[in-house]
């Protein structure tokens, strides 16, 4: 086990500027995201850049098309092309009227040079696959054809059981810094002084602070690195400080997720962990609501700025639940949980962005026990990343534990191999 420790510990602070996550600056490729409610999509064109790509989302007869945001002639976007020829399911381009069939990305005419222009079947503009679902707008942006969407969107999202409740926001700062500082330790501090705390009882720390890569998540079928810390201590003394943190009359509910047996996690659908998983995303159970599951997206813009894709499954079991969830979350988890609360965090990447900036890398620096999370995923990316990551299979499934109470050395030693 120790031994594991720090290897694991070694070879993420030995991450190089050629590993595939420090090459992600505007995400990983390969995988399907989620990048806008379908509602939001009128009849007009929507513009979007993600992970450092432009692209025009296109409604037509219902159906939703992605091409690149550019014409392939001299760069006009094809966001503000026009519906020459309605029920053709093509768009063309404002500047000089390239048309293009949506689904192919061919040219099918270029309308000021006439119907016989040589360009006509020759130039294609390039589409990406898109698919709705949940009312949900998920597009491919990789290489190749792309997998299946169940293989990248949690089941919870997908199955017809599940109410969704979207909200998202573009965010400054780069989408690495929110994954590595979704979890490891930040809770007991950055999230003190919530509204949406304000009365819960906070600890001091984790008496243990876990990681565990589970390489198969039973749920969504996909590696999930998960934070399996061990329970709260809620107060503790330290050296000529004091005990911390002090107790507050109006703290008088323990947060929900601790209020199991023996002050444990409660399982919800299956999930009674935190955990990350490719290309970027946080699964939290008991989030937004309890008994619900959220997932947020950090999804690349540009090397700084993310789309924060906000995304709570919600199970209620009859009506009345529906109607009372429905209003607690407009009134109360939407905007104080999925807002407030978790601006904390959009705050943070801001400023870790800027210090990124300033340091010249982008690297975790000086290292303390709970950053055993943010270490093991950036392994957990350079191996994984679909069609980046250095592993190339992977028949051989294994669990790995890792307790990041054992003390971290950075050099390695003799002990650790
Ligand atoms: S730039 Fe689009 S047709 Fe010329
Ligand atoms: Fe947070």
């Amino acid at each position: 086990m120790e031994s594991k420790l720090r290897q694991n510990i070694v070879s993420a602070a030995s991450d190089t500027a050629e590993s595939p996550y420090s090459k992600a600056v505007t995400g990983f490729k390969n995988y399907w995201y989620p990048v806008l409610p379908e509602r939001l999509l009128g009849s007009k064109p929507k513009r979007m850049v993600l992970l450092g790509e432009p692209l025009a989302l296109i409604k037509r007869n219902n159906s939703v098309y992605a091409i690149q945001d550019e014409c392939p002639h001299r760069g006009a976007r094809m966001s503000l092309g026009k519906d020459e020829f309605p029920g053709t399911n093509t768009i063309a381009c404002r500047f000089h009227g390239w048309t293009f069939n949506l689904a192919t990305g061919s040219c099918v005419a270029a309308l000021t040079e006439g119907p016989s222009s040589n360009v006509v079947g020759k130039v294609r503009i390039r589409t990406f696959p898109a698919e709705t679902r949940k009312g949900i707008i998920f597009v491919w942006m990789g290489k190749g054809s792309p997998v299946p969407l169940e293989e990248d969107i949690p089941a919870l999202i997908l199955t017809p059981e599940s109410k969704i409740k979207v909200r998202f926001r573009q965010v400054y700062g780069n989408w690495r810094q929110h994954a590595e500082g979704s979890a490891g330790g930040h809770f007991f501090m950055l999230h003190r002084d919530s509204i949406a705390l304000l009365y819960h009882e906070l600890g001091a720390y984790n008496a243990i602070s876990l990681a565990q890569l589970q390489e198969h998540d039973p749920v969504d079928k996909r590696p999930y690195l998960l934070e399996t810390n061990s329970d709260y201590v809620w107060q503790d003394d330290y050296p000529t400080l004091g005990n911390w943190p002090p107790k507050r009359l109006w703290r008088f509910s323990r947060p929900p997720r601790r209020r199991g047996a023996r002050g444990t996690s409660t399982v919800v659908q299956g999930i009674k962990h935190i955990g990350i998983s490719l290309p970027g995303f946080l699964r939290v159970p008991h989030f937004p609501q309890n008994n619900a599951v959220y997932y947020e997206w950090y999804i690349a813009i540009d090397s700084h700025h993310y789309l924060y894709m906000q995304i709570s499954a919600h199970f209620p079991k009859n009506i009345f639940q529906r109607i009372w969830g429905t209003l607690w979350y407009n009134i109360w988890a939407g905007p104080i949980r999925k807002g407030r609360f978790n601006n904390q965090d959009k705050g943070v990447v801001r400023d870790g962005t800027e210090f990124e900036d300033r340091m010249g890398v982008h690297r975790p620096t000086s290292l303390f026990q709970p950053d055993i999370f943010p270490l093991m995923w950036i392994e957990m990316c350079n191996e994984y990343a679909r069609g980046e990551g250095w592993r190339v299979s992977d028949t051989n499934p294994k669990w790995r534990e890792v307790d990041s109470k054992i003390p971290i050395y950075l050099e390695k030693d003799d002990s650790s191999s």
